[in-house]
């Protein structure tokens, strides 16, 4: 079984690697990843020298280099995370957005048709359906709930979405699209909100929450959505969207405090900034599609995934350091500079 991972030198896409490493070590797995500002090639470190690991620096968009690869590899299944994945760049520069995550997953699909793959897995996200109020609780996004994109990021994963089905119903392709909520854990790059709030306590700089911090996410620990990848690959129905969470809706605001808490710094640290234009209130999953028919259910809960996660960006500050004293640092003045 030969598996083609996309951006699989970020940070959804590199933990999946090392989670069907250890579930199925008879595979070989193919990366695929442009190494744009967000892939990192010392992630993958550990598996670089395996047998039953290629690591091939190229571009989703790059119709002759994605072509070349499916020939020499014949991949059985093609998981595709490779995405610009960030709302705030999407707001600053959509283009490039439209190209990697619209035109990108066409040039794979075509691909894969071309090389009759068995199936191709999208990795979508729950930003598709739009926000959720903040007063009904009682509300989930569920399978069924309308694509309502607010960003430009999160247009274009929908637009992708709508793509995959439609090569499924036109060209057969077997398909199949998971939509997951946040993820936090390793590897995370430190734009987001979870490891920019870390390492920026770290170094004792201002936490920037944006607007009051009361917009809430539904976090899920990294492992688990690999995992639910993973089985929707094995029983997943072809044609078919799953929803991925585990119904832990947290505000921004606490999840800054319980940092800084578990940090032993001030919270004085916090400092309100102006709003994410567009700003989504708040995303909560249904999960259960996913639970009934594939028996997933999310194995780490936010208290322990939240310490194991700190305690990680602890333990590995070269990996975030080298990348904040990089090009992030004009990202971050141009972002937060004037905020
Ligand atoms: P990330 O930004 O950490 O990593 C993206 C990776 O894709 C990087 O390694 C980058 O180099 C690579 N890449 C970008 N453009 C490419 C291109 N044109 N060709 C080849 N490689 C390219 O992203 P992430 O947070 O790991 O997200 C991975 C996927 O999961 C994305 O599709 C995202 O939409 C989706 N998703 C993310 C979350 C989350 O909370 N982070 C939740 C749900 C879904
Ligand atoms: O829901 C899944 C999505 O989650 C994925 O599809 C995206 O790829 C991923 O980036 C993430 O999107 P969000 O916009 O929810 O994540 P982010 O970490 O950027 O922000 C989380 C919340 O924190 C959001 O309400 C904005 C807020 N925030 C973020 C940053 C970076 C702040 O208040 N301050 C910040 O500095």
């Amino acid at each position: 079984m030969t598996i083609i991972v996309t951006g699989g030198a970020g940070f959804i896409g590199s933990n999946f690697i090392f989670y069907m490493r250890r579930a199925h070590p008879d595979h070989r797995i193919v990366c695929l990843d442009k190494l744009t500002y967000a892939g990192n090639l010392s992630t993958l470190a550990p598996v670089m020298e395996s047998p039953s690991f290629r690591f091939v620096k190229g571009d989703i968009c790059d119709r002759d280099a994605v072509e070349k690869l499916f020939a020499e590899e014949k991949p059985d299944t093609v998981v595709n995370f490779a995405a610009e994945s960030h709302v705030d760049r999407s707001i600053e520069d959509p283009g490039v957005f439209l190209q990697t995550n619209i035109l990108g997953t066409q040039v794979l699909m075509d691909a894969c048709v071309k090389f009759a793959v068995k199936r191709f897995h999208q990795v979508s996200t729950d930003e598709v359906y739009g926000d959720l109020p903040l007063d009904r609780p009682d509300l989930l996004f569920t399978e069924l709930t309308p694509l309502h994109a607010s960003s430009p990021y999160s247009a274009s994963k929908a637009s992708a979405d709508l793509l995959v089905l439609a090569y499924h119903r036109t060209y057969g392709l077997p398909v199949t699209i998971s939509r997951c909520s946040n993820n936090y854990g390793p590897y995370q790059f430190p734009e987001k909100l979870i490891p920019l709030m870390i390492s920026n306590a770290l170094n004792d700089k201002p936490l920037p929450v944006y607007g009051k911090g009361l917009n809430v996410r539904d976090w899920l620990y990294v492992e688990d959505h690999c995992k639910a990848v993973d089985l929707i690959l094995q029983n997943g129905r072809v044609g078919e969207v799953y929803n991925i969470g585990g119904h832990n809706e947290m505000r921004n605001i606490d999840i800054v405090r319980l940092i800084c808490k578990e940090l032993g710094k001030s919270e004085r640290l916090i400092t309100y900034v102006t709003d994410r234009k567009g700003h989504d209130l708040r995303y909560a999953i249904d999960p259960s599609k996913i639970h009934a028919e594939l028996g997933w259910l999310p194995e780490t809960d936010f208290e322990a995934g939240i310490v194991k996660t700190i305690q990680w960006y602890l333990a590995h500050r070269e990996w975030w350091e080298e990348i904040i004293s990089g090009e992030y640092r004009e990202y971050y003045a141009r972002m937060y500079g004037e905020r």
